[in-house]
Formats: C-alpha cells, structure tokens, sequence
C-alpha cells in the first residue's frame, strides 16, 4: 500500500518517516508522501542527516512541494493530497492533537486506513464517530501508542493477567520532556485552549495501566500550572494528574516540559504500581528512562548520556544503510500490518473486531476511555483540579 503521513514535525522524523522507509525497503510499503502545512518543514525533513545516512536513496513526495514558498502556510492541503490518494491505502495521522478528528474522517471518507498517533482524538463522541465510519466502511483505524510494543510492557501485561503481581491498588507514573521543548513548534499549539502537558504525553501511562491490568479507569482529576512559552503563548507546561480505576486503585501522574537540558537522556520517565494479593504486596516497577546504558562522549565540554536501547535506535546490520530497531519501529509495523490483514480478509469487520478483542494495538473500539480520560482532564484543569468522573 502507499502511505501519506499529515504533518512533517518532531515524531515524523524521530520515529515515523524511519519506520516507513524500513517497511518500504522490505518491500511492504510502496510510494510515502509527507503533507505538512509549510514547505520549510518538508525541506528540513528532506535535508536530515541521520534519516538520509539510514536510508540513502529513499525519498518521500512532498506536498507541498519544493516549488511553492516554504513560508507559505498549506492547513487544507492534506485534504486534496488525501482526496487524490487511491481507495484502501494508509494515512498516517502526525499533527497536533486538535487536528486529529477532522483529518482522521477526512481520511475514512476518502476510504483509507487510518494510523494516528496518539491521542487518538480530544473527545469520547468523536472516538465513537470515528469508530463507526470506519466499521462501516471495513477500514482499520489504530493509535499508536508505542509504549504498547516495549517488551517489558508486555511482560507484565502477560504476568499482571495470570495474576502474578495480585491487583494493582496505588501507582505513579512520570513523564518529563525536555525543557527546550518550549522553544520548538510546541509553543504554537501545546496551549491551554488545546492540550496539556497531561493531555500530550501523560496519556501513555494512563493507555499503560489499562493495557497491562484491564482495569477501566472511572474519575480524572488535574491539576495544571500555567507558563508562558518563549514566545508568550500560554501552556499548561506542569501537570499533575490522579486517576481513580474501577478497583478505587489509585495512580498519580506527572508530566511537564521541565527535564533539564543539561540532565542525560532525552526525558525522564517510569512507572511504579504497588498491588496486593491477600496477605503479600506485589511490585511492578520500570525506570522507562535509564535503561542501564551510560555513555560519555568526548565533545568538548564532554557529554554524559543514558541512551535508551529500547525505542528507536538505528544499527548496522549489513547492507547499505543503517536498520532501525526499537519498540517505535515495531509498533508502527504492527500497526501497519494491521492494514494489511483487513486488506487480505474475506470478511474485513470480523478481522476489525478481531484486531479489537486482541487488544494489542488501541483502537477507537477498545480504547475508549483513553479519551474518556482526556476529556475529563480537559474539564478538570480548566477547573483548577476539580475530580471529573466518566
Ligand atoms: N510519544 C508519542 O507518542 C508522541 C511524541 C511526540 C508527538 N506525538 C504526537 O504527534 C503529534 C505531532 O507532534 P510533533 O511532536 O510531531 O509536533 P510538531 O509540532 O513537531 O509537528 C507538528 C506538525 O504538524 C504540521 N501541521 C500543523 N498543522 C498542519 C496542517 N493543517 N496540515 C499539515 N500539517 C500541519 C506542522 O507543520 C508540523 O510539521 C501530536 O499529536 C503529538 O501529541 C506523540
């Protein structure tokens, strides 16, 4: 199938593009298109470095094209480039969050696949519309939420089910992205009217908690401070989160765009869920974020470093180029080759609802309270805090 990817920015590069070439130099993907809403973001795209050494002689098309003002803004271009695409490929959906709904059903309506990063969309009701066009149409549509595809997730999902560590009852989970996050494309629409440093990324952990014990989560509450971006739009750039599960369990979560740039790795991250079987204490707990590698590099100052193995790493394996390994790479090739088996179906919505009872990938069917959370979290930072129930 040929693949267009909406939006051209930081996860595009990092871990998208990359895994679309490997799955086009294994002969799965065909043509990739990148449609981003300025040419200056392709052109910087097109120009990196470590994407053009991993993959010499691969190329996307882009729209717009190199013929056009690079500082001219396109918003509605993905509309014609999706509408020009042949029925049953793949859209893969990178743009900021608020955009999400309406490019995921103009993608459906145009009869493609849907891939999207995550979170899938801002509300319940569109999740369900969204769901709905596509089971009717027999098209698959999956979130990626690649923390899914870390093998020490799905450890201790198989364990958490077979109950080796008893029932989950208090947890924490953080994810602190760098402080010069501030200073990238975030600060035009990370902003109070749109997301939050919860909303953004603290959303894995909650998709994590459900995906490793199934439990369902039943009250939001967040609290936000609000800072000003360098360039004085206003974010809710710290966060701190409680979710109530349908067991009372309890997990706290915390994210902001504080980690300093100075401090090694490029976020720091984990989980720790405390659970109970009768009269013993079970423990689960991942440091997401030093993976037991340290590096010093011998720049000048010389660079201390804990390089995550885990999400997205380019190797040498032979051939021309570099490979790229990591849970990044394979969830969106689960993700892909999802596409694929409702293609090769003889009956695409039993495949679709196989895929959904499978509950390996997230989907708008059995990830609902994924949105349920963020929209309740929504409501409660804009009310100071205030509990939120589903
Ligand atoms: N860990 C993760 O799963 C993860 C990490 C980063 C980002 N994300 C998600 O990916 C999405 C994008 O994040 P990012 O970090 O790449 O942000 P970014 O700001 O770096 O990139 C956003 C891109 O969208 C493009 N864009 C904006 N409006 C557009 C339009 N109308 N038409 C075409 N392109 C348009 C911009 O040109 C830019 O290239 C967000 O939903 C974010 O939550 C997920």
């Amino acid at each position: 199938m040929q693949v267009t990817i909406a939006g051209g920015g930081m996860i595009v590069h990092d871990q998208i593009l990359p895994s679309f070439y490997q799955l086009q130099r294994l002969g799965l993907v065909d043509q990739i298109a990148v449609c981003a809403q300025h040419g200056r973001t392709l052109a910087t795209l097109a120009g990196s470095q470590s994407i053009s050494h991993a993959f010499p002689g691969q190329k996307f098309r882009a729209y717009p094209d190199a013929t056009r003002d690079p500082n001219l803004p396109h918003p509605d271009l993905y509309r014609e480039v999706i509408a020009a695409m042949p029925p049953r490929n793949v859209v893969m959906i990178a743009l900021p969050d608020h955009l999400h709904f309406d490019a995921i059903l103009t993608a459906l309506r145009a009869d493609q696949h849907v891939l999207a990063v995550k979170p899938l969309v801002l509300k319940a009701a569109e999740a369900a519309a969204i769901e709905k066009e596509a089971l009717q149409r027999g098209l698959f549509v999956g979130i990626e939420y690649h923390k899914r595809f870390d093998d020490r997730s799905l450890m201790a999902r198989r364990k958490y089910r077979s109950g080796d560590f008893g029932e989950f009852r208090l947890g924490m989970a953080h994810l602190m992205e760098k402080w010069y996050y501030r200073h990238s494309n975030f600060q035009n629409w990370c902003t109070t009217e749109n997301s939050d440093a919860f909303t953004y990324i603290g959303c894995h952990y909650v998709d994590l908690v459900h995906f490793i014990t199934g439990l369902a989560p039943v009250s939001v509450s967040v609290y936000g401070i609000q800072e000003k971006y360098p360039n004085g739009n206003e974010g809710y750039l710290w966060t701190d989160a409680r979710i109530i599960w349908s067991n009372g369990a309890c997990l706290n979560v915390q994210n902001s765009l504080s980690f300093p740039d100075a401090a090694p790795g490029t976020n720091a991250q984990g989980l720790t869920l405390y659970c109970a079987s009768g009269d013993k204490g079970g423990l689960l707990r991942h440091s997401d974020q030093y993976r037991g590698v340290e590096h010093v590099y011998t720049n000048n100052p010389p660079i201390y470093a804990e390089p995550s193995p885990d999400y997205f790493q380019y190797v040498y394996l032979g051939g021309g180029g570099l490979t790229p390994v990591g849970y990044g790479y394979r969830s969106i090739e689960y993700l892909y080759r999802c596409c694929l088996r409702i293609e090769s179906a003889s009956d695409r919505q039993q495949a679709l609802r196989e895929i959904d009872s499978e509950a390996i990938v997230a989907t708008p069917a059995n990830s609902r309270y994924n949105e349920q959370v963020i929209e309740a979290a929504r409501k409660s930072i804009q009310s100071n805090g205030q509990q939120v129930s589903i």
